[in-house]
């Protein structure tokens, strides 16, 4: 037997990202199609690597693909979207083998620093490559698409857009590369406010606010605007015009997710002492705009040198727990191919 012959082990990583025009809604949820475009950050700092070998002895004791995370068997839920997603790998190629797959994850997971991201990233890029697809960036988005709607935009390093498409088969439905991370030197100060996984997982809580929510209509007829602008102001490196799309971005996806029956709400007190805190900092001169995600943190964007005024003043927000400064960073990509 050649060595030719062993399976492929690929490694990949992706960085995490954080969207600044929010993706919030979906057109087709077999599909996991976007209902609107976004516009997102991808992060060197935090984010997932990957390990990804088709086998016929990669099957896990109990049958199936052996998968884990952080070196542990991964939790049920997170095991099985895996498998769902190697499904579709499955159907395109002609692996019919279990795999193995292994993640790390620098990102707190499910605590609204959207590790999906980068996991399904990661993982669409490792498990792709291992059964023999070379796909080109777009199409690897769209794949990534297929695990989670943010995970089509960490394929891409620094600001990215994702299109929501309109073919039916969602292969217009990926993202791509606005401006590189190392053109803008930004920064994502996040202020960790609770410990713990969210209340609510984003993909039941889009379902939710898309029927029952009275503003899903003005959410959807509002991000297209806000989309061109945030466009605008990254091709032109406006942080003021950017961020000030991106606070209302993020506060008209609250609302909206608010106004759900049952509502949804996914702020607690240091969240809004946090933003307060921000409109403070801004009063006083400094160049800072909070989003905030499927979860209580907020995360403020300003430019390298006002993250040094930022984070201390975050820092001190009566119930911020922590803080984390994020610093863009580039795409997914492969780091290790071996033979097994
Ligand atoms: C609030 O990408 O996690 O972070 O496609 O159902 O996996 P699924 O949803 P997901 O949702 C992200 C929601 C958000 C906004 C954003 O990242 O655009």
């Amino acid at each position: 037997m050649s060595i030719f012959d062993l399976p492929l082990a690929v490694t990949a990583r992706a960085g995490t990202n954080i969207a600044l025009v929010k993706y919030w809604g979906k057109r087709d949820p077999n599909l996991n199609l976007p209902a609107t475009g976004s516009l997102s950050l991808t992060l060197a700092n935090f984010g997932s690597e990957t390990t990804v070998r088709f086998a016929p002895d990669a099957e896990a004791p109990e049958g199936g693909d052996r998968i884990s995370f952080d070196d542990a068997p991964a939790p049920p839920r997170f095991a099985e979207r895996v498998r769902r997603f190697l499904n579709l790998v499955r159907q395109e190629t002609r692996v019919g083998l279990p795999a193995e797959v292994a993640t790390r994850n620098s990102v707190p997971t499910a605590a609204g620093l959207a590790s999906s991201a980068s996991g399904f990233a990661a993982l669409a890029l490792a498990a792709s490559r291992a059964a023999g697809m070379k796909l080109a960036p777009r199409e690897l988005s769209a794949l990534a698409r297929q695990g989670s709607g943010s995970a089509a935009r960490s394929i891409f390093g620094g600001f990215v857009e994702m299109a929501a498409g309109e073919r039916s088969d969602g292969s217009d439905a990926c993202a791509q590369a606005l401006l590189p991370a190392g053109a803008w030197d930004v920064r994502l100060v996040v202020a960790i406010t609770a410990e713990g996984p969210k209340a609510i997982g984003s993909s039941q809580a889009m379902e939710l606010t898309a029927k029952t929510s009275p503003y899903y209509a003005g959410w959807l007829q509002a991000v297209p605007q806000d989309l061109a602008a945030a466009r605008a102001a990254v091709l032109t490196q406006d942080l003021v015009g950017l961020g000030r799309v991106a606070e209302r971005s993020a506060m008209r996806m609250h609302a909206c997710a608010m106004a759900a029956d049952p509502p949804i709400l996914y702020w607690n007190g240091a969240t809004l002492a946090a933003m307060e805190t921000v409109r403070r900092l801004r009063a006083a001169g400094t160049g800072a705009f909070f989003t905030v995600d499927a979860g209580p943190h907020v995360k403020v964007l300003c430019t390298a040198r006002d993250a040094e005024l930022v984070e201390p003043a975050l820092a001190a927000t009566p119930g911020v727990l922590r803080t984390l400064v994020l610093v863009p960073g580039p795409g997914a990509e492969v780091l290790r191919e071996e033979r097994r």
